[in-house]
């Protein structure tokens, strides 16, 4: 294969990056994001390279969740709290309902740029480019908005930053206390039924939880019970971004992607020869792959290939995101081509992004019936080929949406007008999201047995 380096990407085909008008301005940020401190090191990478070597094993399960896309106007102290919260909810309703250690990766902290499947929007007879991701551009709909703007890239950074401290402060200064699972609970959720069931599962922990204290296991003496590790991740896709952000590990002397611990690769920009899988094939991190109906078998094998020639466990996450209707008639074959490579992979599955559909009130929605239909459909492929299902992708939001229909209070596409905020795809409320952790927890449980 050919030498790999930073910049060996810009040699290939791209796909989905933005034109920006202003080449200078372009080499000048990407100069500076080059000499800013990195958002996550590399000791860290390789720790969730090994918790998701146990996913592959079916040792753990994987839980990846969060916005669409982040925001520069949604972007607050509350809301990442919130995200938090509810990623910590469902990550005990499946470690305890379902016995199983869950690995936290939040798409969070970076989650900015975006795919779009045309170039251009037009509105009322005007053409301007599409909207790309607040790192890129703006949504409102201006021809000075949505010009590519290289400076957003430095807003996204800090942006970054500042989310990644709050998250770290959660996760280590006792917010994340299992004493404390009550305090997660999010308040308008309360007289729903996930969230009394979740009150529920909250006081047999605080049973188990003090039966372990007269055993002598407390929060001072085990910090397994008092601190938690929530890695963050998103879509490697404005390439300049990440290449200014990759270091050298002076440890090991491999290449990092100090960006996010995790990275993946969208169903737009996973063709093996183009640049995105270039620049992701040089970086140590653990890589998520898109897997979705256009995926053909060649296509795979290639990719597994070229990003993960050592087979090493912990590396490739298979994100399937084929859309309930479809996933019986695409996944099985690639299940077992993948087991008959003898790959070690981590597979889950993203129930969300083959299950857009548009309401008739125009809004893009999609209902909790279809991605709970694909979420079972994936358990159930993976019991029949004899391989792990590794864990769940979704979108979703702690905030009170109404952007996904369904659900125990059935959302109607009438209600989705209510409080429809999402710039980009739409996502679950934390009510819907708890609904199907304790559905996800109840099939981890039968699948243990
Ligand atoms: C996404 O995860 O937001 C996304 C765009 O997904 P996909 O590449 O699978 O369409
Ligand atoms: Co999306």
């Amino acid at each position: 294969m050919s030498h790999w380096s930073l910049d060996s990407w810009r040699n290939r085909p791209v796909k989905q990056l933005p034109t920006y008008t202003d080449s200078q301005a372009l080499v000048d940020v990407e100069r500076q994001l080059a000499a800013l401190p990195p958002l996550v090191f590399a000791g860290e990478i390789r720790s969730l390279k090994s918790d998701l070597a146990r996913v592959a094993r079916g040792e753990a399960f994987l839980l990846q969740g969060g916005d669409c896309a982040e925001s520069f106007a949604e972007f607050s102290a509350d809301k990442i709290r919130d995200t938090f919260k509810l990623l910590m909810q469902m990550a005990v309703v499946m470690a305890f309902s379902g016995s199983c250690p869950v690995v936290k990766v939040g798409r969070i902290a970076g989650q900015f740029a975006k795919p779009r499947s045309a170039d251009t929007e037009t509105v009322d007879g005007v053409e301007l480019p599409s909207y790309r991701g607040d790192n890129i551009n703006s949504v409102e709909f201006t021809a000075q908005a949505r010009t590519p703007d290289p400076q957003r890239m430095l807003a996204a950074y800090h942006q970054s930053s500042s989310t990644l401290n709050l998250l770290r402060a959660f996760s280590r200064g006792g917010f994340a206390d299992l004493h404390r699972v009550h305090q997660w609970n999010l308040g308008f959720v309360s007289q729903s039924p996930a969230h009394q069931k979740y009150e529920a599962l909250g006081e047999q922990i605080d049973q188990a939880l003090a039966f372990m204290a007269a055993c002598g296991l407390t929060s001072e003496n085990t910090p397994q019970l008092s601190e938690t590790s929530l890695y963050t991740s998103h879509e490697a896709l404005l390439l300049p971004y990440e290449e200014a952000l990759t270091r050298q590990d002076s440890l090991t002397g491999g290449w990092y992607d100090c960006s996010a611990h995790m990275l993946w690769i969208g169903d737009r920009t996973r063709q093996p020869d183009h640049a995105h899988v270039e620049f992701l094939r040089g970086v140590q991190n653990p890589i998520g792959i898109k897997v979705g109906p256009t995926t053909d078998a060649d296509d795979l094998r290639r990719l597994l290939d070229i990003l993960n020639p050592m087979n090493e466990p912990g590396r490739i996450n298979l994100i399937a995101r084929m859309g309930a209707e479809k996933i019986g008639d695409y996944l099985p074959q690639l299940v077992g081509l993948v087991r008959d490579m003898g790959s070690q992979v981590v597979w889950s599955s993203d129930p969300m992004h083959g299950n857009t559909v548009k309401a008739s009130s125009g809004y893009k929605t999609r209902s909790v019936e279809a991605i709970l239909s694909e979420v079972k459909s994936f358990f159930e492929i993976h019991q029949a080929e004899g391989t792990h299902a590794g864990g769940v992708h979704f979108e979703m939001t702690g905030n009170h949406v109404t952007e996904c229909v369904g659900g125990a209070y059935q959302i109607t596409e009438a209600a989705l007008a209510e409080r429809y905020i999402t710039q980009c795809d739409p996502r679950l409320n934390a009510d819907q999201s708890l609904e199907l952790a304790f559905m996800i927890a109840d099939t981890l449980k039968a699948a243990r047995k």
